[in-house]
């Protein structure tokens, strides 16, 4: 069991916020946070999902038009902004990440669904950087 401080920075006190210190964000940094998040469990292993980091203000003002008003500001302010989105091809790559079973199989052909939109946009806390 993780400790108290340590749940309350993870659940408990963890908060989200709207804006940043103006502190870089290094790309080891990156490489840390991607390397702790893509262990984080999928059904039947698929990893599906794919991580698009932003940081340039040429490829944020790509993704301008496609936010919401509310979130403009923070996400052109923020240090990384990260696309959530998932591979509808994703059942590809099921014989190195699922070899014990013939997963892909199942999915060929078939349409993907999901309740969630296509990307979400997250912002990064640098603060807890
Ligand atoms: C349906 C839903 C949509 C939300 N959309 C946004 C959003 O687009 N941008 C944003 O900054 N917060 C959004 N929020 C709020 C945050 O994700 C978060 O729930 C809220 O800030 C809770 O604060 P906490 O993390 O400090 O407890 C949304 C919350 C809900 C429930």
């Amino acid at each position: 069991m993780l400790s108290d401080a340590n749940l309350e920075i993870l659940f408990t006190k963890a908060r989200s916020h709207k804006s940043w210190l103006n502190k870089e964000v290094t790309e080891d940094q990156i490489d840390q946070i991607y390397n702790l998040l893509k262990f984080a469990p999928t059904s039947g292993n698929c990893c599906p999902a794919r991580f698009t980091f932003i940081k340039s203000d040429e490829a944020k003002e790509r993704l301008m038009p496609t936010l919401d008003k509310g979130n403009i500001d923070k996400s052109m302010n923020a240090p990384y902004v990260v696309i959530i989105s998932y591979d509808t091809e994703f059942y590809e790559s099921l014989s190195i990440l699922s070899p014990h079973n013939d997963a892909k199989a199942g999915f060929i052909g078939k349409k993907i669904k999901s309740k969630i939109p296509p990307s979400l946009i997250l912002l990064f806390r640098a603060h807890t950087l």
